[in-house]
């Protein structure tokens, strides 16, 4: 499956990207050239998206190979873009897997060496997209599905993960229409998620993450599916805020909730959801949005940008390499050593 949209290019010595946090009314490409750039950009949630998100730490890698490829920079590089933000995994992975390419060349070829590691990931990215896709097609049921935040072309750069179940449901014609939440407060599902589709021609039902309970409830979804940031050794999943009660209102209308991830996802270093680190972001982004504030000056905010929802809520994880069923520990243990021994 071809991604709908092009959101990331290589184009050595720069990055470019497109700007989501102008979507979906500008589409601006950002050039970037160094670090402090690409830092500013991913904090900024101008990219954004697990996937996509280790492309950008990879990219990191590249832009400081630029600047300086002796080893120590590029070891500090590759630290500095990946803690970046702390919840996606493979945002930090990303990055080491390309230090680690990029260390292996002379020093004067580990520029071109990290850029050819980017071009590569891409591909393998895409790939991943397409066989995650052709999964949940079998796993998911016929009918339509509600989604959180955005898991598609601009999340993954390819055909996106749970974005990508729901498009092959379109093709397939198992679905006529994705309900989408707004997603507060940077209303990922809103502004990208609702763009992606009306792009390609899906039609997206908009609601405000209050009305997704009584949604689920009413029994108009077959299936909900989400994507995530990083799961736990036990199957335990942070994605964005908001997924935990998703799921837990799946759980009591006895509809599927789903995860659509690609492998690189799993921490087993994380042994369950309590060891997942969870970014927090600022009262001002709960209190406005861009220049429109409407909530008092002052104000405080309790503003987790993800949740962890439990192993035990989720019906299934949807991976370029299958679907992935309770019980979790043994499973994706086993996963992760088929996957090791490649
Ligand atoms: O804060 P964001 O927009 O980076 O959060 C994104 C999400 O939570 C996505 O659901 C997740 O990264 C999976 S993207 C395929």
């Amino acid at each position: 499956m071809e991604p709908p949209l092009e959101v990331i290019r290589f184009e050595p010595p720069a990055l470019r990207v497109l700007d989501q946090s102008r979507l979906p009314h500008e589409e601006r490409w950002l050039d970037i050239r160094d670090i402090d750039q690409l830092e500013e950009a991913i904090r900024a949630l101008r990219v954004r998206g697990a996937p996509l998100l280790g492309l950008c730490g990879a990219a990191g890698v590249a832009l400081a190979a630029e600047a300086d490829a002796a080893e120590a920079p590029l070891r500090a590089a590759a630290e500095r873009i990946g803690s970046a933000r702390p919840t996606a995994v493979e945002l930090a992975t990303g990055a080491a897997a390309c230090r680690d390419a990029a260390l292996a060349a002379p020093e004067r070829e580990r520029a071109a060496a990290a850029w050819a590691f980017c071009a590569a990931y891409l591909r393998r990215r895409q790939a991943e997209d397409g066989a995650l896709a052709r999964h949940g097609l079998s796993a998911v049921p016929p009918g339509d599905v509600l989604t959180h935040c955005n898991t598609g072309t601009l999340a993954t750069g390819g055909a996106g993960t749970a974005l990508g179940v729901v498009r092959a449901a379109h093709a397939a014609g198992r679905l006529e229409r994705c309900y989408v939440t707004e997603t507060r407060p940077l209303l990922q599902g809103a502004r990208l998620t609702a763009w992606e589709l009306l792009q390609s021609g899906i039609p997206a039902v908009l609601l405000p993450d209050t009305a997704a309970a009584a949604l689920i409830l009413s029994g108009s979804v077959a299936a909900v599916v989400t994507g995530a940031d990083r799961i736990a050794a036990n199957g335990d999943t942070a994605n964005k805020v908001g997924t935990l009660g998703l799921a837990l209102a799946a759980a009591r209308a006895g509809v599927p909730f789903f995860i659509a991830a690609p492998t690189s996802t799993f921490d087993p270093a994380c042994r369950s959801g309590a060891e997942i680190p969870i970014e927090f972001r600022t009262a001002g982004e709960v209190g406005g949005y861009g220049d429109a504030r409407w909530a008092p000056a002052g104000v405080e905010a309790w503003n987790p940008a993800f949740d962890v929802t439990p192993a035990d809520l989720i019906t299934g994880i949807i991976t370029e390499r299958g679907v992935v069923r309770p019980p979790y520990p043994a499973a994706i243990a086993a996963l992760l050593r088929e996957l090791q021994l490649e």
